[in-house]
C-alpha cells in the first residue's frame, strides 16, 4: 500500500493532499510578524544606545504592526502563559519564520517575569523605544517588574503600556526541558527552514546548499542516539500551514528510527536521512494549483502527479553537493510510491527486489501522510488506527520492516490520547523499549476538576503496587483528542 490507500478510503489521495507551498493567513502572519519585529528590537537594544539610528527602521516596523493590529480591537494584549505567547488572547501559532524569535521573546519575557503587556494607546517612535529599553533593563527574575517597568514608564510621562506580573505554574517543574529536548525542538524547526531553502531554490532553479541537509541530519543521528522519543515527539506536531515541510522532517525522522534498530551503519544512515528528508522534492515543479485543489484531480493531473518521484530523481541528480551522491539515495526517492507487489507508481517494466531505503521510506511516508489532518481529506487516522490499515494491506509494505515500525511507535504510539483503568486521561510521551512492556509507554496524565484542566503528573504504567504487586495504571482504550479538546502537540513543545 502507498498514500493511495488513504486515497481508497478516503476518497483522496493522502499524496494528493500534499503542498509545497505555505500560506498563513493574514492575522496569525501580523502576529507571528510582530513577534519577529519585537526579537530583532530586543537584541538590537542590547547592542545599540537608544539614539542610535539602526533602531529606527525596525521601530517604524514594529509599530505599523502594532497600528495594524490595534485596528482590531481596542487594545493589543501579549500574554505568557506556560510556554505559550498568547496575542489578544489567541496562541500565536508557531511558524518556521518565527521559531527563534519567539523562543527569544518568551525567554526574555520569562526571565523579567513579565506575564503580560498590553497597549492601550499606540505608541509613538520615542515611546516604543522607551519601553523597550527599560523593559530589558529589568533586573532577571525580580518578581516585582511589572510594577517597576509601569512606575519607571509613568515617570517618564508614558502611560500607554499596562504590565502584569508572569503567572507561575505548580507544574512548570515537570515540563523544565532538557538541553536534548530544546536541542531536538532547534533541530527540528531549523530543519523544516532548510528543506524550505532547498524546495524555494528549486523552483527557482537556483543553487542548493545542500551540505545543510547533510548536517542536519547528522544532528538528529546524533539525537537519537541520545533519546528517540525527542523526535519521535515532535512528529506530533503536524503543522498545517507548513505541511509539506514538515512532512519531508517527519518522514526523516520515523526512517532514521528503523535504520538505526536494523543497526545499519552511520554513514548510510546518513544518506537514508537525507533520501527521506528529499523523498517528496519531484513536487517542487507541479504547479501548486494541482498540488492544493480541493476535488478530485483529474486524469492530466493525476498522470503529472505520479511523475513526481521521476522528478525527483532527476533533481536529485542535480544536487551535486551532496557529494557521492550515492545510487541507494536516487533509487529511494524513484520507489517511494511502488508497493512491495510493484503496483503503485512509477510502473515498472522489468520488476525486480525493491531497496531498503525504497521500502522504509514507503512506511514512513504512508504513515505520516495518514495520520497529518488535511482541509480537504474528510478522514484522519488516529496513529493505532493507521497502523491497522496498513496491517490489513498485505501487498503494499515489507512485513518485516513494518513489524519494526510498529516496535517503534508502539501499540500506543507517541501522542496518543489513552483512557486508563483509574479513568483518567493521559498523554503517551514515550513508549517503552522493553517489547515485553510495549503496552505500558510513559504517559503524562490528563485530568479535569473543577471545570480546570490539569496537566501532570508524568507516570511510567510499569509501576506496580508494591505489596499487591498489581499495576497501579493500565491503558483501557485511546481517545480521540479532538473529542476531548486535548492538544498533544503543546506536551512535546
Ligand atoms: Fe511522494
Ligand atoms: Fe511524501
Amino acid at each position: 500500500m502507498t498514500a493511495d490507500v488513504a486515497m481508497d478510503t478516503a476518497g483522496k489521495s493522502a499524496e494528493e493532499a500534499l503542498s509545497l507551498d505555505t500560506d498563513e493567513t493574514g492575522a496569525s502572519r501580523l502576529e507571528n510578524d510582530l513577534i519577529i519585529k519585537l526579537h530583532i528590537l530586543m537584541k538590537v537594544s542590547q547592542i545599540y544606545d537608544q539614539k542610535n539610528v539602526a533602531l529606527d527602521q525596525v521601530v517604524q516596523g514594529t509599530l505599523e504592526l502594532i497600528n495594524h493590529l490595534m485596528k482590531l480591537g481596542d487594545s493589543l494584549s501579549l500574554r505568557v502563559i506556560r510556554d505559550g505567547i498568547f496575542i489578544n488572547q489567541k496562541r500565536l501559532k508557531i511558524g518556521v519564520d518565527s521559531y527563534i524569535g519567539f523562543k527569544f521573546v518568551l525567554e526574555q519575557l520569562k526571565k523579567k517575569r513579565l506575564g503580560e503587556i498590553t497597549i492601550h494607546i499606540v505608541p509613538d517612535e520615542d515611546t516604543l523605544k522607551e519601553f523597550v529599553y527599560q523593559m530589558m533593563s529589568l533586573t532577571d527574575g525580580d518578581e516585582d517588574n511589572a510594577k517597576k517597568l509601569e512606575d519607571a514608564l509613568a515617570r517618564l510621562g508614558i502611560e500607554s503600556f499596562a504590565f502584569e506580573p508572569l503567572e507561575i505554574f505548580e507544574e512548570d517543574e515537570f515540563f523544565a526541558q532538557t538541553d536534548s529536548k530544546e536541542a531536538g525542538k532547534k533541530l527540528f524547526f531549523e530543519t523544516i527552514g532548510v528543506i524550505k531553502g532547498v524546495v524555494t531554490g528549486i523552483k527557482k532553479d537556483q543553487f542548493i546548499n545542500a551540505r545543510k541537509l547533510k548536517r542536519m541530519v547528522q544532528g538528529a543521528i546524533n539525537l537519537m542516539v541520545k533519546d528517540e522519543s525527542i523526535l519521535l515527539g515532535l512528529t506530533t506536531i503536524k503543522n498545517y500551514d507548513e505541511y509539506t515541510f514538515n512532512h519531508c522532517v517527519n518522514v526523516a525522522i520515523y526512517s532514521l528510527a528503523m535504520g538505526r534498530r536494523l543497526g545499519v551503519s552511520k554513514k548510510l544512515l546518513s544518506e537514508l536521512g537525507i533520501t527521506a528528508l528529499l523523498h517528496d522534492i519531484g513536487k517542487a515543479k507541479i504547479p501548486k494549483e494541482i498540488i492544493n485543489k480541493p476535488d478530485k484531480l483529474d486524469d492530466d493531473e493525476w498522470r503529472l502527479m505520479r511523475e513526481h518521484p521521476m522528478m525527483g530523481v532527476e533533481m536529485m541528480l542535480k544536487i551535486k553537493q551532496l557529494g557521492e551522491m550515492s545510487p541507494k539515495m536516487v533509487i529511494g526517492v524513484f520507489e517511494h510510491h511502488l508497493n512491495c507487489d510493484f503496483t503503485g507508481y512509477p510502473r515498472l517494466i522489468r520488476k525486480k527486489d525493491l531497496t531498503l531505503f525504497g521500502k522504509i521510506i514507503k512506511i514512513a511516508d504512508c504513515y505520516d501522510a495518514m495520520t497529518t489532518p488535511r482541509a480537504y481529506r474528510s478522514k484522519t487516522f488516529r496513529p493505532e488506527q493507521a497502523l491497522a490499515v496498513m496491517v490489513r494491506e498485505k501487498n503494499g509494505f515489507d512485513p518485516i520492516l513494518l513489524k519494526l515500525f510498529i516496535s517503534i511507535i508502539g501499540i500506543y504510539p507517541i501522542g496518543s490520547l489513552v483512557l486508563l483503568d483509574t479513568n483518567e486521561m493521559g498523554v503517551v510521551y514515550e513508549t517503552n523499549p522493553d517489547p515485553q512492556y510495549i503496552n505500558r509507554p510513559k504517559v503524562i496524565l490528563v485530568s479535569q476538576s473543577e471545570g480546570r484542566r490539569r496537566i501532570g503528573p508524568a507516570i511510567n504504567l510499569t509501576e506496580a503496587d508494591p505489596e499487591t504487586k498489581s499495576y497501579t495504571r493500565s491503558i483501557v482504550k485511546t481517545l480521540d483528542p479532538h473529542k476531548y479538546h486535548v492538544n498533544i502537540v503543546k506536551h512535546f513543545l
